[in-house]
């Protein structure tokens, strides 16, 4: 199968990257990414440079680049990881999040359109859903998501499934929680914690720290995309989760046992605007058709986590003593950790 990946040089798209060249040596895979802040474009070149991939870097947004593209290559599917991705960001800079969540998606499924490209699969999130409250989400629950992030994400997952029922462009849309693994940016809350505690310093948490999300292991992420893009049913949503709810403040004192760090690096911060308490989804429909678990319990995922950036540490380092981190800290944050 020939694939374009697009997103492919962020966390979950280069993770995916790596599992399709790992279980399907034989598909192609080119990846087309615009190479944000978010992006590890050492790793993805590399990949390009082994020619284990090719990689073209690009906009989703741009329709005469993603045109180009189509143009030059015939694809068998796209899976699109391309996103702006974090909470807070959306809060201060919403633009970018339509453009890239909303306008990108319309485009990259009009090409489809246009180049006779059959398969779409759309990555989103358990976060349209928005807080749940008792019951667990199932993939007909009503969308109501609370950050333009997550407002982005609804709106590019209803767009995609138009394109099913308009143009029978096989369109699978999967929503999963709270990812964690190697390759993360340390702007979300397991690396942040991780590389503030390898540099001694205070990490914040919103809140009371009693906020909870489902941390599902990114090769668990990577073999249910896996699995949705080869046999998922076209029209159809699939949430995906595994069973380990943490509240913050869990997630974080376990990230400083593993690193024999004090709990008192903790620090508590003005809450996030609008923030959700939990996300709550209910996976059986993945379980039922495809036979999908999760597998990596929380406390394994983590140590493998943990030790990814212990091993990764000058990356690390890298992107968060770089100026552009340090401005977007002080941003987020106020002086409120320095
Ligand atoms: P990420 O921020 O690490 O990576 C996003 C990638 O998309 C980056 O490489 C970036 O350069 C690229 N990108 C952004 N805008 C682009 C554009 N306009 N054109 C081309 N490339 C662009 O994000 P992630 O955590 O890997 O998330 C990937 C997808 O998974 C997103 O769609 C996100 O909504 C979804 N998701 C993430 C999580 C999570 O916990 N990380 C959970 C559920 C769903
Ligand atoms: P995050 O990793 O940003 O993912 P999301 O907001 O998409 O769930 O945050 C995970 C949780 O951690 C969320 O409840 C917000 C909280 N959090 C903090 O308490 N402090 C932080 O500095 C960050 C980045 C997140």
């Amino acid at each position: 199968m020939k694939i374009l990946i697009t997103g492919g040089a962020g966390f979950i798209g280069l993770n995916f990257i790596n599992y399709t060249l790992k279980h399907h040596p034989g598909d192609e895979i080119i990846c087309f990414d615009k190479l944000t802040y978010a992006a590890d474009s050492t790793a993805v070149k590399r990949l390009a440079d082994e020619k284990k991939i090719t990689f073209v870097q690009g906009d989703i947004a741009d329709a005469a680049a993603v045109g180009r593209l189509f143009c030059a290559e015939k694809f068998d599917a796209v899976v699109n990881f391309a996103a702006e991705t974090h909470v807070d960001r959306s809060i201060k800079f919403p633009a970018e999040f339509v453009r890239s969540n909303v306008t990108g998606v319309q485009v990259l499924l009009d090409m489809c359109l246009k180049y006779g490209v059959l398969r779409f699969h759309q990555i989103s999130t358990d976060e349209v859903y928005g807080s749940a409250a008792k019951m667990p989400f199932d993939e007909s629950a009503a969308l109501v998501p609370t950050s333009v992030y997550a407002a982005s994400k609804a709106a590019a997952d209803l767009i995609a499934l138009s394109y099913f029922k308009t143009h029978n462009l096989e369109v699978t849309v999967e929503r999963s929680s709270n990812n964690y693994g190697a390759y993360q940016h340390p702007e979300k809350l397991i690396p942040l914690a991780i590389s503030r505690a390898l540099g001694g310093q205070k990490i914040p948490l919103y809140g009371t720290g009693e906020n909870r999300r489902c941390w599902l292991y990114i090769t668990d992420h990577c073999r249910a995309t896996d699995m949705l893009l080869r046999r998922g049913r076209a029209g159809e949503i699939y949430n995906i989760s595994a069973e380990s709810e943490k509240t913050n403040i869990e997630v974080v004192r376990a990230i400083l046992a593993k690193l024999n760090m004090p709990d008192n690096l903790i620090s508590f911060v003005k809450d996030r605007a609008g923030h959700d308490l939990q996300y709550t989804i209910d996976s059986s429909k993945i379980k039922n058709e495809l036979n999908w678990r999760d597998e990596t319990d929380f406390d394994s995922g983590l140590g493998q986590t943990v030790d990814w950036y212990l091993n990764n540490r000058a990356r690390l380092h890298e992107i968060t003593s770089s100026a552009q981190y340090k401005e977007y800290f002080k941003d987020i944050y106020g002086g409120e950790l320095f």
